[in-house]
C-alpha cells in the first residue's frame, strides 16, 4: 500500500498528499495503473478523516495524476500521454463568484475537463486543417464539421448523412432556429407541461402560443396530446424524450411510436430535443424523431456531454426542411464559429468524446448514489445517469418557498414553477442539479443542507 512521506510539505494536508503523489509518480515510486489505497485505508494510516483523503484525490485528479472509477478505485494515469502544455501564469479571473452552492444549472462535471480540452486546443492549433476554421463557412457549416456532427449523431441515428446536418451555436440556438423557421407567429406550439424554461422564453419571445401537454412518468401522455389536437391544430411539438428537463423521465419506445403516429395523424412537426440522449439507460431505444423522420427535426448539442462553452449543436433535418433551417442560421448568427466547430470535430473524430462521456456518466452515477442516500425518505424522480433529480417536497412546503429558503441557506435550486409551460399556481417540486458542485463532497454538503431544510417546518420561517 502506498503511504506518502509528508515531512517535506507544510501546506494543508490534502495538498501535501497530492504533492507527494506527484513526487512519487515522477520519481517512479508509483507507476501507471497502480491502485491507490481506499479513502478509509489511507485515512486510518495517516490519522486524518476520509474527507481529507477525498479532497487530496480530487486535487490529484484535477492535476490528471490519477483517475477514479466506480468499481476500479483510484489509479495512477499514464503521464507521458498526458503531458500538458504549461498553463500560462496570468492570474485567474474570478469575476462574480458567489458563496452560493449552485445546484441550478445543468452542466457537465468539470474537474478534469480543462486538462483534456487544453490538449485538444493545442492539437487543433497544430493540425494541418486548422486553416479551414479561420474562414467563413458554407451554409449549414463546413462539410468536414458536418461530417463530424453526423458521426456524433450516429450514436442515436445510425444512418445519419452529413448533408442533413446543420451546425448551430448550441441547443438553445437550435431550438430558436427550428421554431422560427418551421412555425409562424401566432401558431400553436406544444411542449411538456413541465419543460425546460428556455423553451418557454423562446416561444413567448417569438410570439408562438405555447401549450403544455399533461405528463406522467414517461413524459407526454398520448391521450392528452390527442385531445389537444382534436380541439386545435398545433404546428409543432417540442419534446425531450430522454432524461427530460426537469422530471428526468425517459419515454418508452412504445410511447415514442404513439407520439410520432399522432404527429402523422394531426400533421405537426416534432422538434426532438435529445440533448441528454447520451445519458440514456437503454441505448437501444430509438430517438423520437426516428419514428417520424419526414416530419421531425432532431436536435442536440455538446454542451452537456463535452462542455457548454463550445456552443456547438447539431440539427438533423429531413431534406425538405433543410434550406429553411440553414437560412435561419444565416439570418440569426451568419454561422456558428468554425473555430469551435473545428475543436468539436477534433474531439469527436479523435474519440475523446467517448472518453468524456464515460467520465460524465461515471460521475453522474456516483452523484446519483449520494442523492439516493441523502434523500432516502423523500420522493425523487430520476434516472441512473441523469445530471439532475426532480424532488417532491413534503407538505406543507411550496416549491417557491423552499427555493427561497435554500438560497438564504447558501444553496441555489430551481423551483418547480419555473418549469410550468403554462403558469398554474405553485408546485411542491424542485429541480436539483447534481453535477454542478465541483466535487462529490461539495454535493454531499449541499444536499445534506437541503435535507435538513426539508425536515424542518416552513412555517417556522414565516
Ligand atoms: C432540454 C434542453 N434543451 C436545450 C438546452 C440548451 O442547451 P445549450 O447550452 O446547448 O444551448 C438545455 C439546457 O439546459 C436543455 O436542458
Amino acid at each position: 500500500m502506498w503511504v506518502p512521506q509528508l515531512s517535506e510539505f507544510s501546506q494543508p494536508m490534502y495538498l501535501s498528499i497530492a504533492d507527494a503523489l506527484a513526487r512519487d509518480i515522477s520519481n517512479g515510486v508509483l507507476n501507471e495503473g497502480d491502485r491507490l489505497p481506499t479513502l478509509r485505508e489511507l485515512a486510518t494510516t495517516l490519522n486524518v478523516t476520509p474527507g481529507t483523503i477525498s479532497r487530496a484525490y480530487s486535487e490529484a485528479q484535477r492535476r490528471r495524476l490519477v483517475q477514479g472509477e466506480v468499481g476500479r478505485g483510484t489509479y495512477v494515469l499514464n503521464q507521458q500521454q498526458l503531458e500538458l502544455p504549461a498553463s500560462n501564469s496570468a492570474a485567474p479571473l474570478n469575476l462574480g463568484q458567489s458563496e452560493l452552492l449552485d445546484l441550478s444549472i445543468i452542466k457537465p462535471y468539470s474537474e478534469t475537463l480543462e486538462y483534456w480540452l487544453r490538449d485538444a486546443l493545442v492539437g487543433m492549433a497544430k493540425s494541418t486543417d486548422f486553416a479551414r476554421a479561420l474562414d467563413y463557412a458554407p451554409d449549414g457549416g463546413h462539410p468536414a464539421h458536418r461530417e463530424a456532427g453526423a458521426q456524433w449523431l450516429r450514436h442515436s441515428l445510425p444512418d445519419a448523412q452529413w448533408q442533413q446536418v446543420v451546425i448551430t451555436a448550441g441547443a438553445q440556438h437550435g431550438l430558436m432556429v427550428a421554431m422560427s423557421a418551421l412555425t409562424n407567429a401566432g401558431d400553436l406550439v406544444l411542449c411538456e407541461a413541465l419543460c425546460y424554461p428556455g423553451i418557454i422564453s423562446l416561444a413567448h419571445g417569438l410570439e408562438r402560443r405555447l401549450r403544455g401537454v399533461p405528463m406522467d412518468d414517461e413524459g407526454i401522455i398520448p391521450e392528452a396530446l390527442r385531445e389537444l389536437c382534436q380541439r386545435e391544430k398545433p404546428a409543432m411539438l417540442v419534446c425531450v424524450a430522454t432524461c427530460q428537463n426537469p422530471t428526468a423521465a425517459i419515454m418508452s419506445q412504445k410511447r415514442r411510436a404513439q407520439i410520432a403516429a399522432l404527429a402523422e395523424e394531426f400533421d405537426f412537426i416534432i422538434l426532438d430535443d435529445d440533448i441528454y440522449g447520451f445519458l440514456a439507460t437503454d441505448p437501444s431505444i430509438k430517438p423520437l424523431s426516428a419514428f417520424a423522420p419526414d416530419r421531425s427535426v432532431y436536435l442536440t448539442s455538446l454542451s452537456k456531454s463535452i462542455m457548454p462553452a463550445l456552443r456547438i449543436g447539431y440539427l438533423y433535418s429531413p431534406p425538405k426542411l433543410l434550406s429553411r433551417l440553414t437560412s435561419m442560421v444565416r439570418s440569426s448568427v451568419w454561422m456558428p464559429s468554425p473555430l469551435t466547430a473545428q475543436l468539436a470535430s477534433n474531439v469527436i473524430t479523435q474519440g475523446l468524446d467517448k472518453k468524456l462521456i464515460r467520465i460524465q456518466r461515471n460521475e453522474a452515477a456516483g452523484r446519483q448514489a449520494i442523492a439516493q442516500e441523502i434523500f432516502a425518505n423523500v420522493e425523487l424522480k430520476t434516472q441512473p445517469y441523469s445530471y439532475h433529480v426532480w424532488l417532491t417536497l413534503p407538505e406543507p412546503w411550496t416549491s417557491d418557498e423552499f427555493a427561497m429558503l435554500a438560497r438564504a441557506n447558501g444553496v441555489l435550486v430551481l423551483s418547480g414553477t419555473q418549469f410550468q409551460a403554462e403558469r398554474s399556481g405553485n408546485t411542491r417540486c424542485v429541480r436539483l442539479v447534481l453535477m454542478s458542485p465541483t466535487s462529490q463532497d461539495e454535493l454531499r454538503f449541499a444536499l445534506t443542507k437541503l435535507a435538513s431544510l426539508i425536515d424542518s417546518d416552513p412555517r417556522r420561517y414565516y
